[in-house]
């Protein structure tokens, strides 16, 4: 009895206000972390790069070097990796990355950091 009257005391309201925030916070970030910069880095190397080549310089998938992409629009290549092609190999990523995180990879590919 006297154990159970201890345990309510408010000390979880650090983790409340962090579990509440955390996640609004990441809505409004454009950039993603860079937690997740890693991973989607990572997923270019491995899932992009086993069709556009390890160093995207093309394979199955036409390369993704900045020199290829520079007279397509981001809108294209953003709408090409969240919807896919339709009639070619190129996959839908939608499930996997937002929006948000396409154009930044989009920026990544352009040569912008890498
Ligand atoms: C299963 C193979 C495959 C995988 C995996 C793949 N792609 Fe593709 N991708 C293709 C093919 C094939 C095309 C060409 C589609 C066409 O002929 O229109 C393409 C086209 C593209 C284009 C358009 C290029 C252009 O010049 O118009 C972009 C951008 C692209 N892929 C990015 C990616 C990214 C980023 C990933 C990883 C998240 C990825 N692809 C994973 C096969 C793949």
């Amino acid at each position: 009895m006297w154990l159970s009257k201890g345990v309510k005391k408010p000390i979880f309201s650090l983790h409340l206000f962090l579990t509440l925030c955390l996640p609004i916070s990441s809505v409004w970030a454009t950039e993603p972390s860079p937690a997740r910069q890693t991973e989607l880095l990572n997923l270019l190397k491995n899932d992009c790069g086993a069709c556009h080549g390890l160093t995207l310089q093309g394979g199955m998938g036409p390369a993704l070097l900045p020199e290829s992409l520079a007279g397509k629009p981001d809108e294209l290549l953003v709408t090409t990796i969240l919807e896919g092609r339709k009639g070619a190999a190129m996959p839908p990523w939608k499930p996997f990355m937002t929006r948000d995180e396409v154009v930044w990879l989009v920026g990544v590919l352009r040569g912008g950091k890498r």
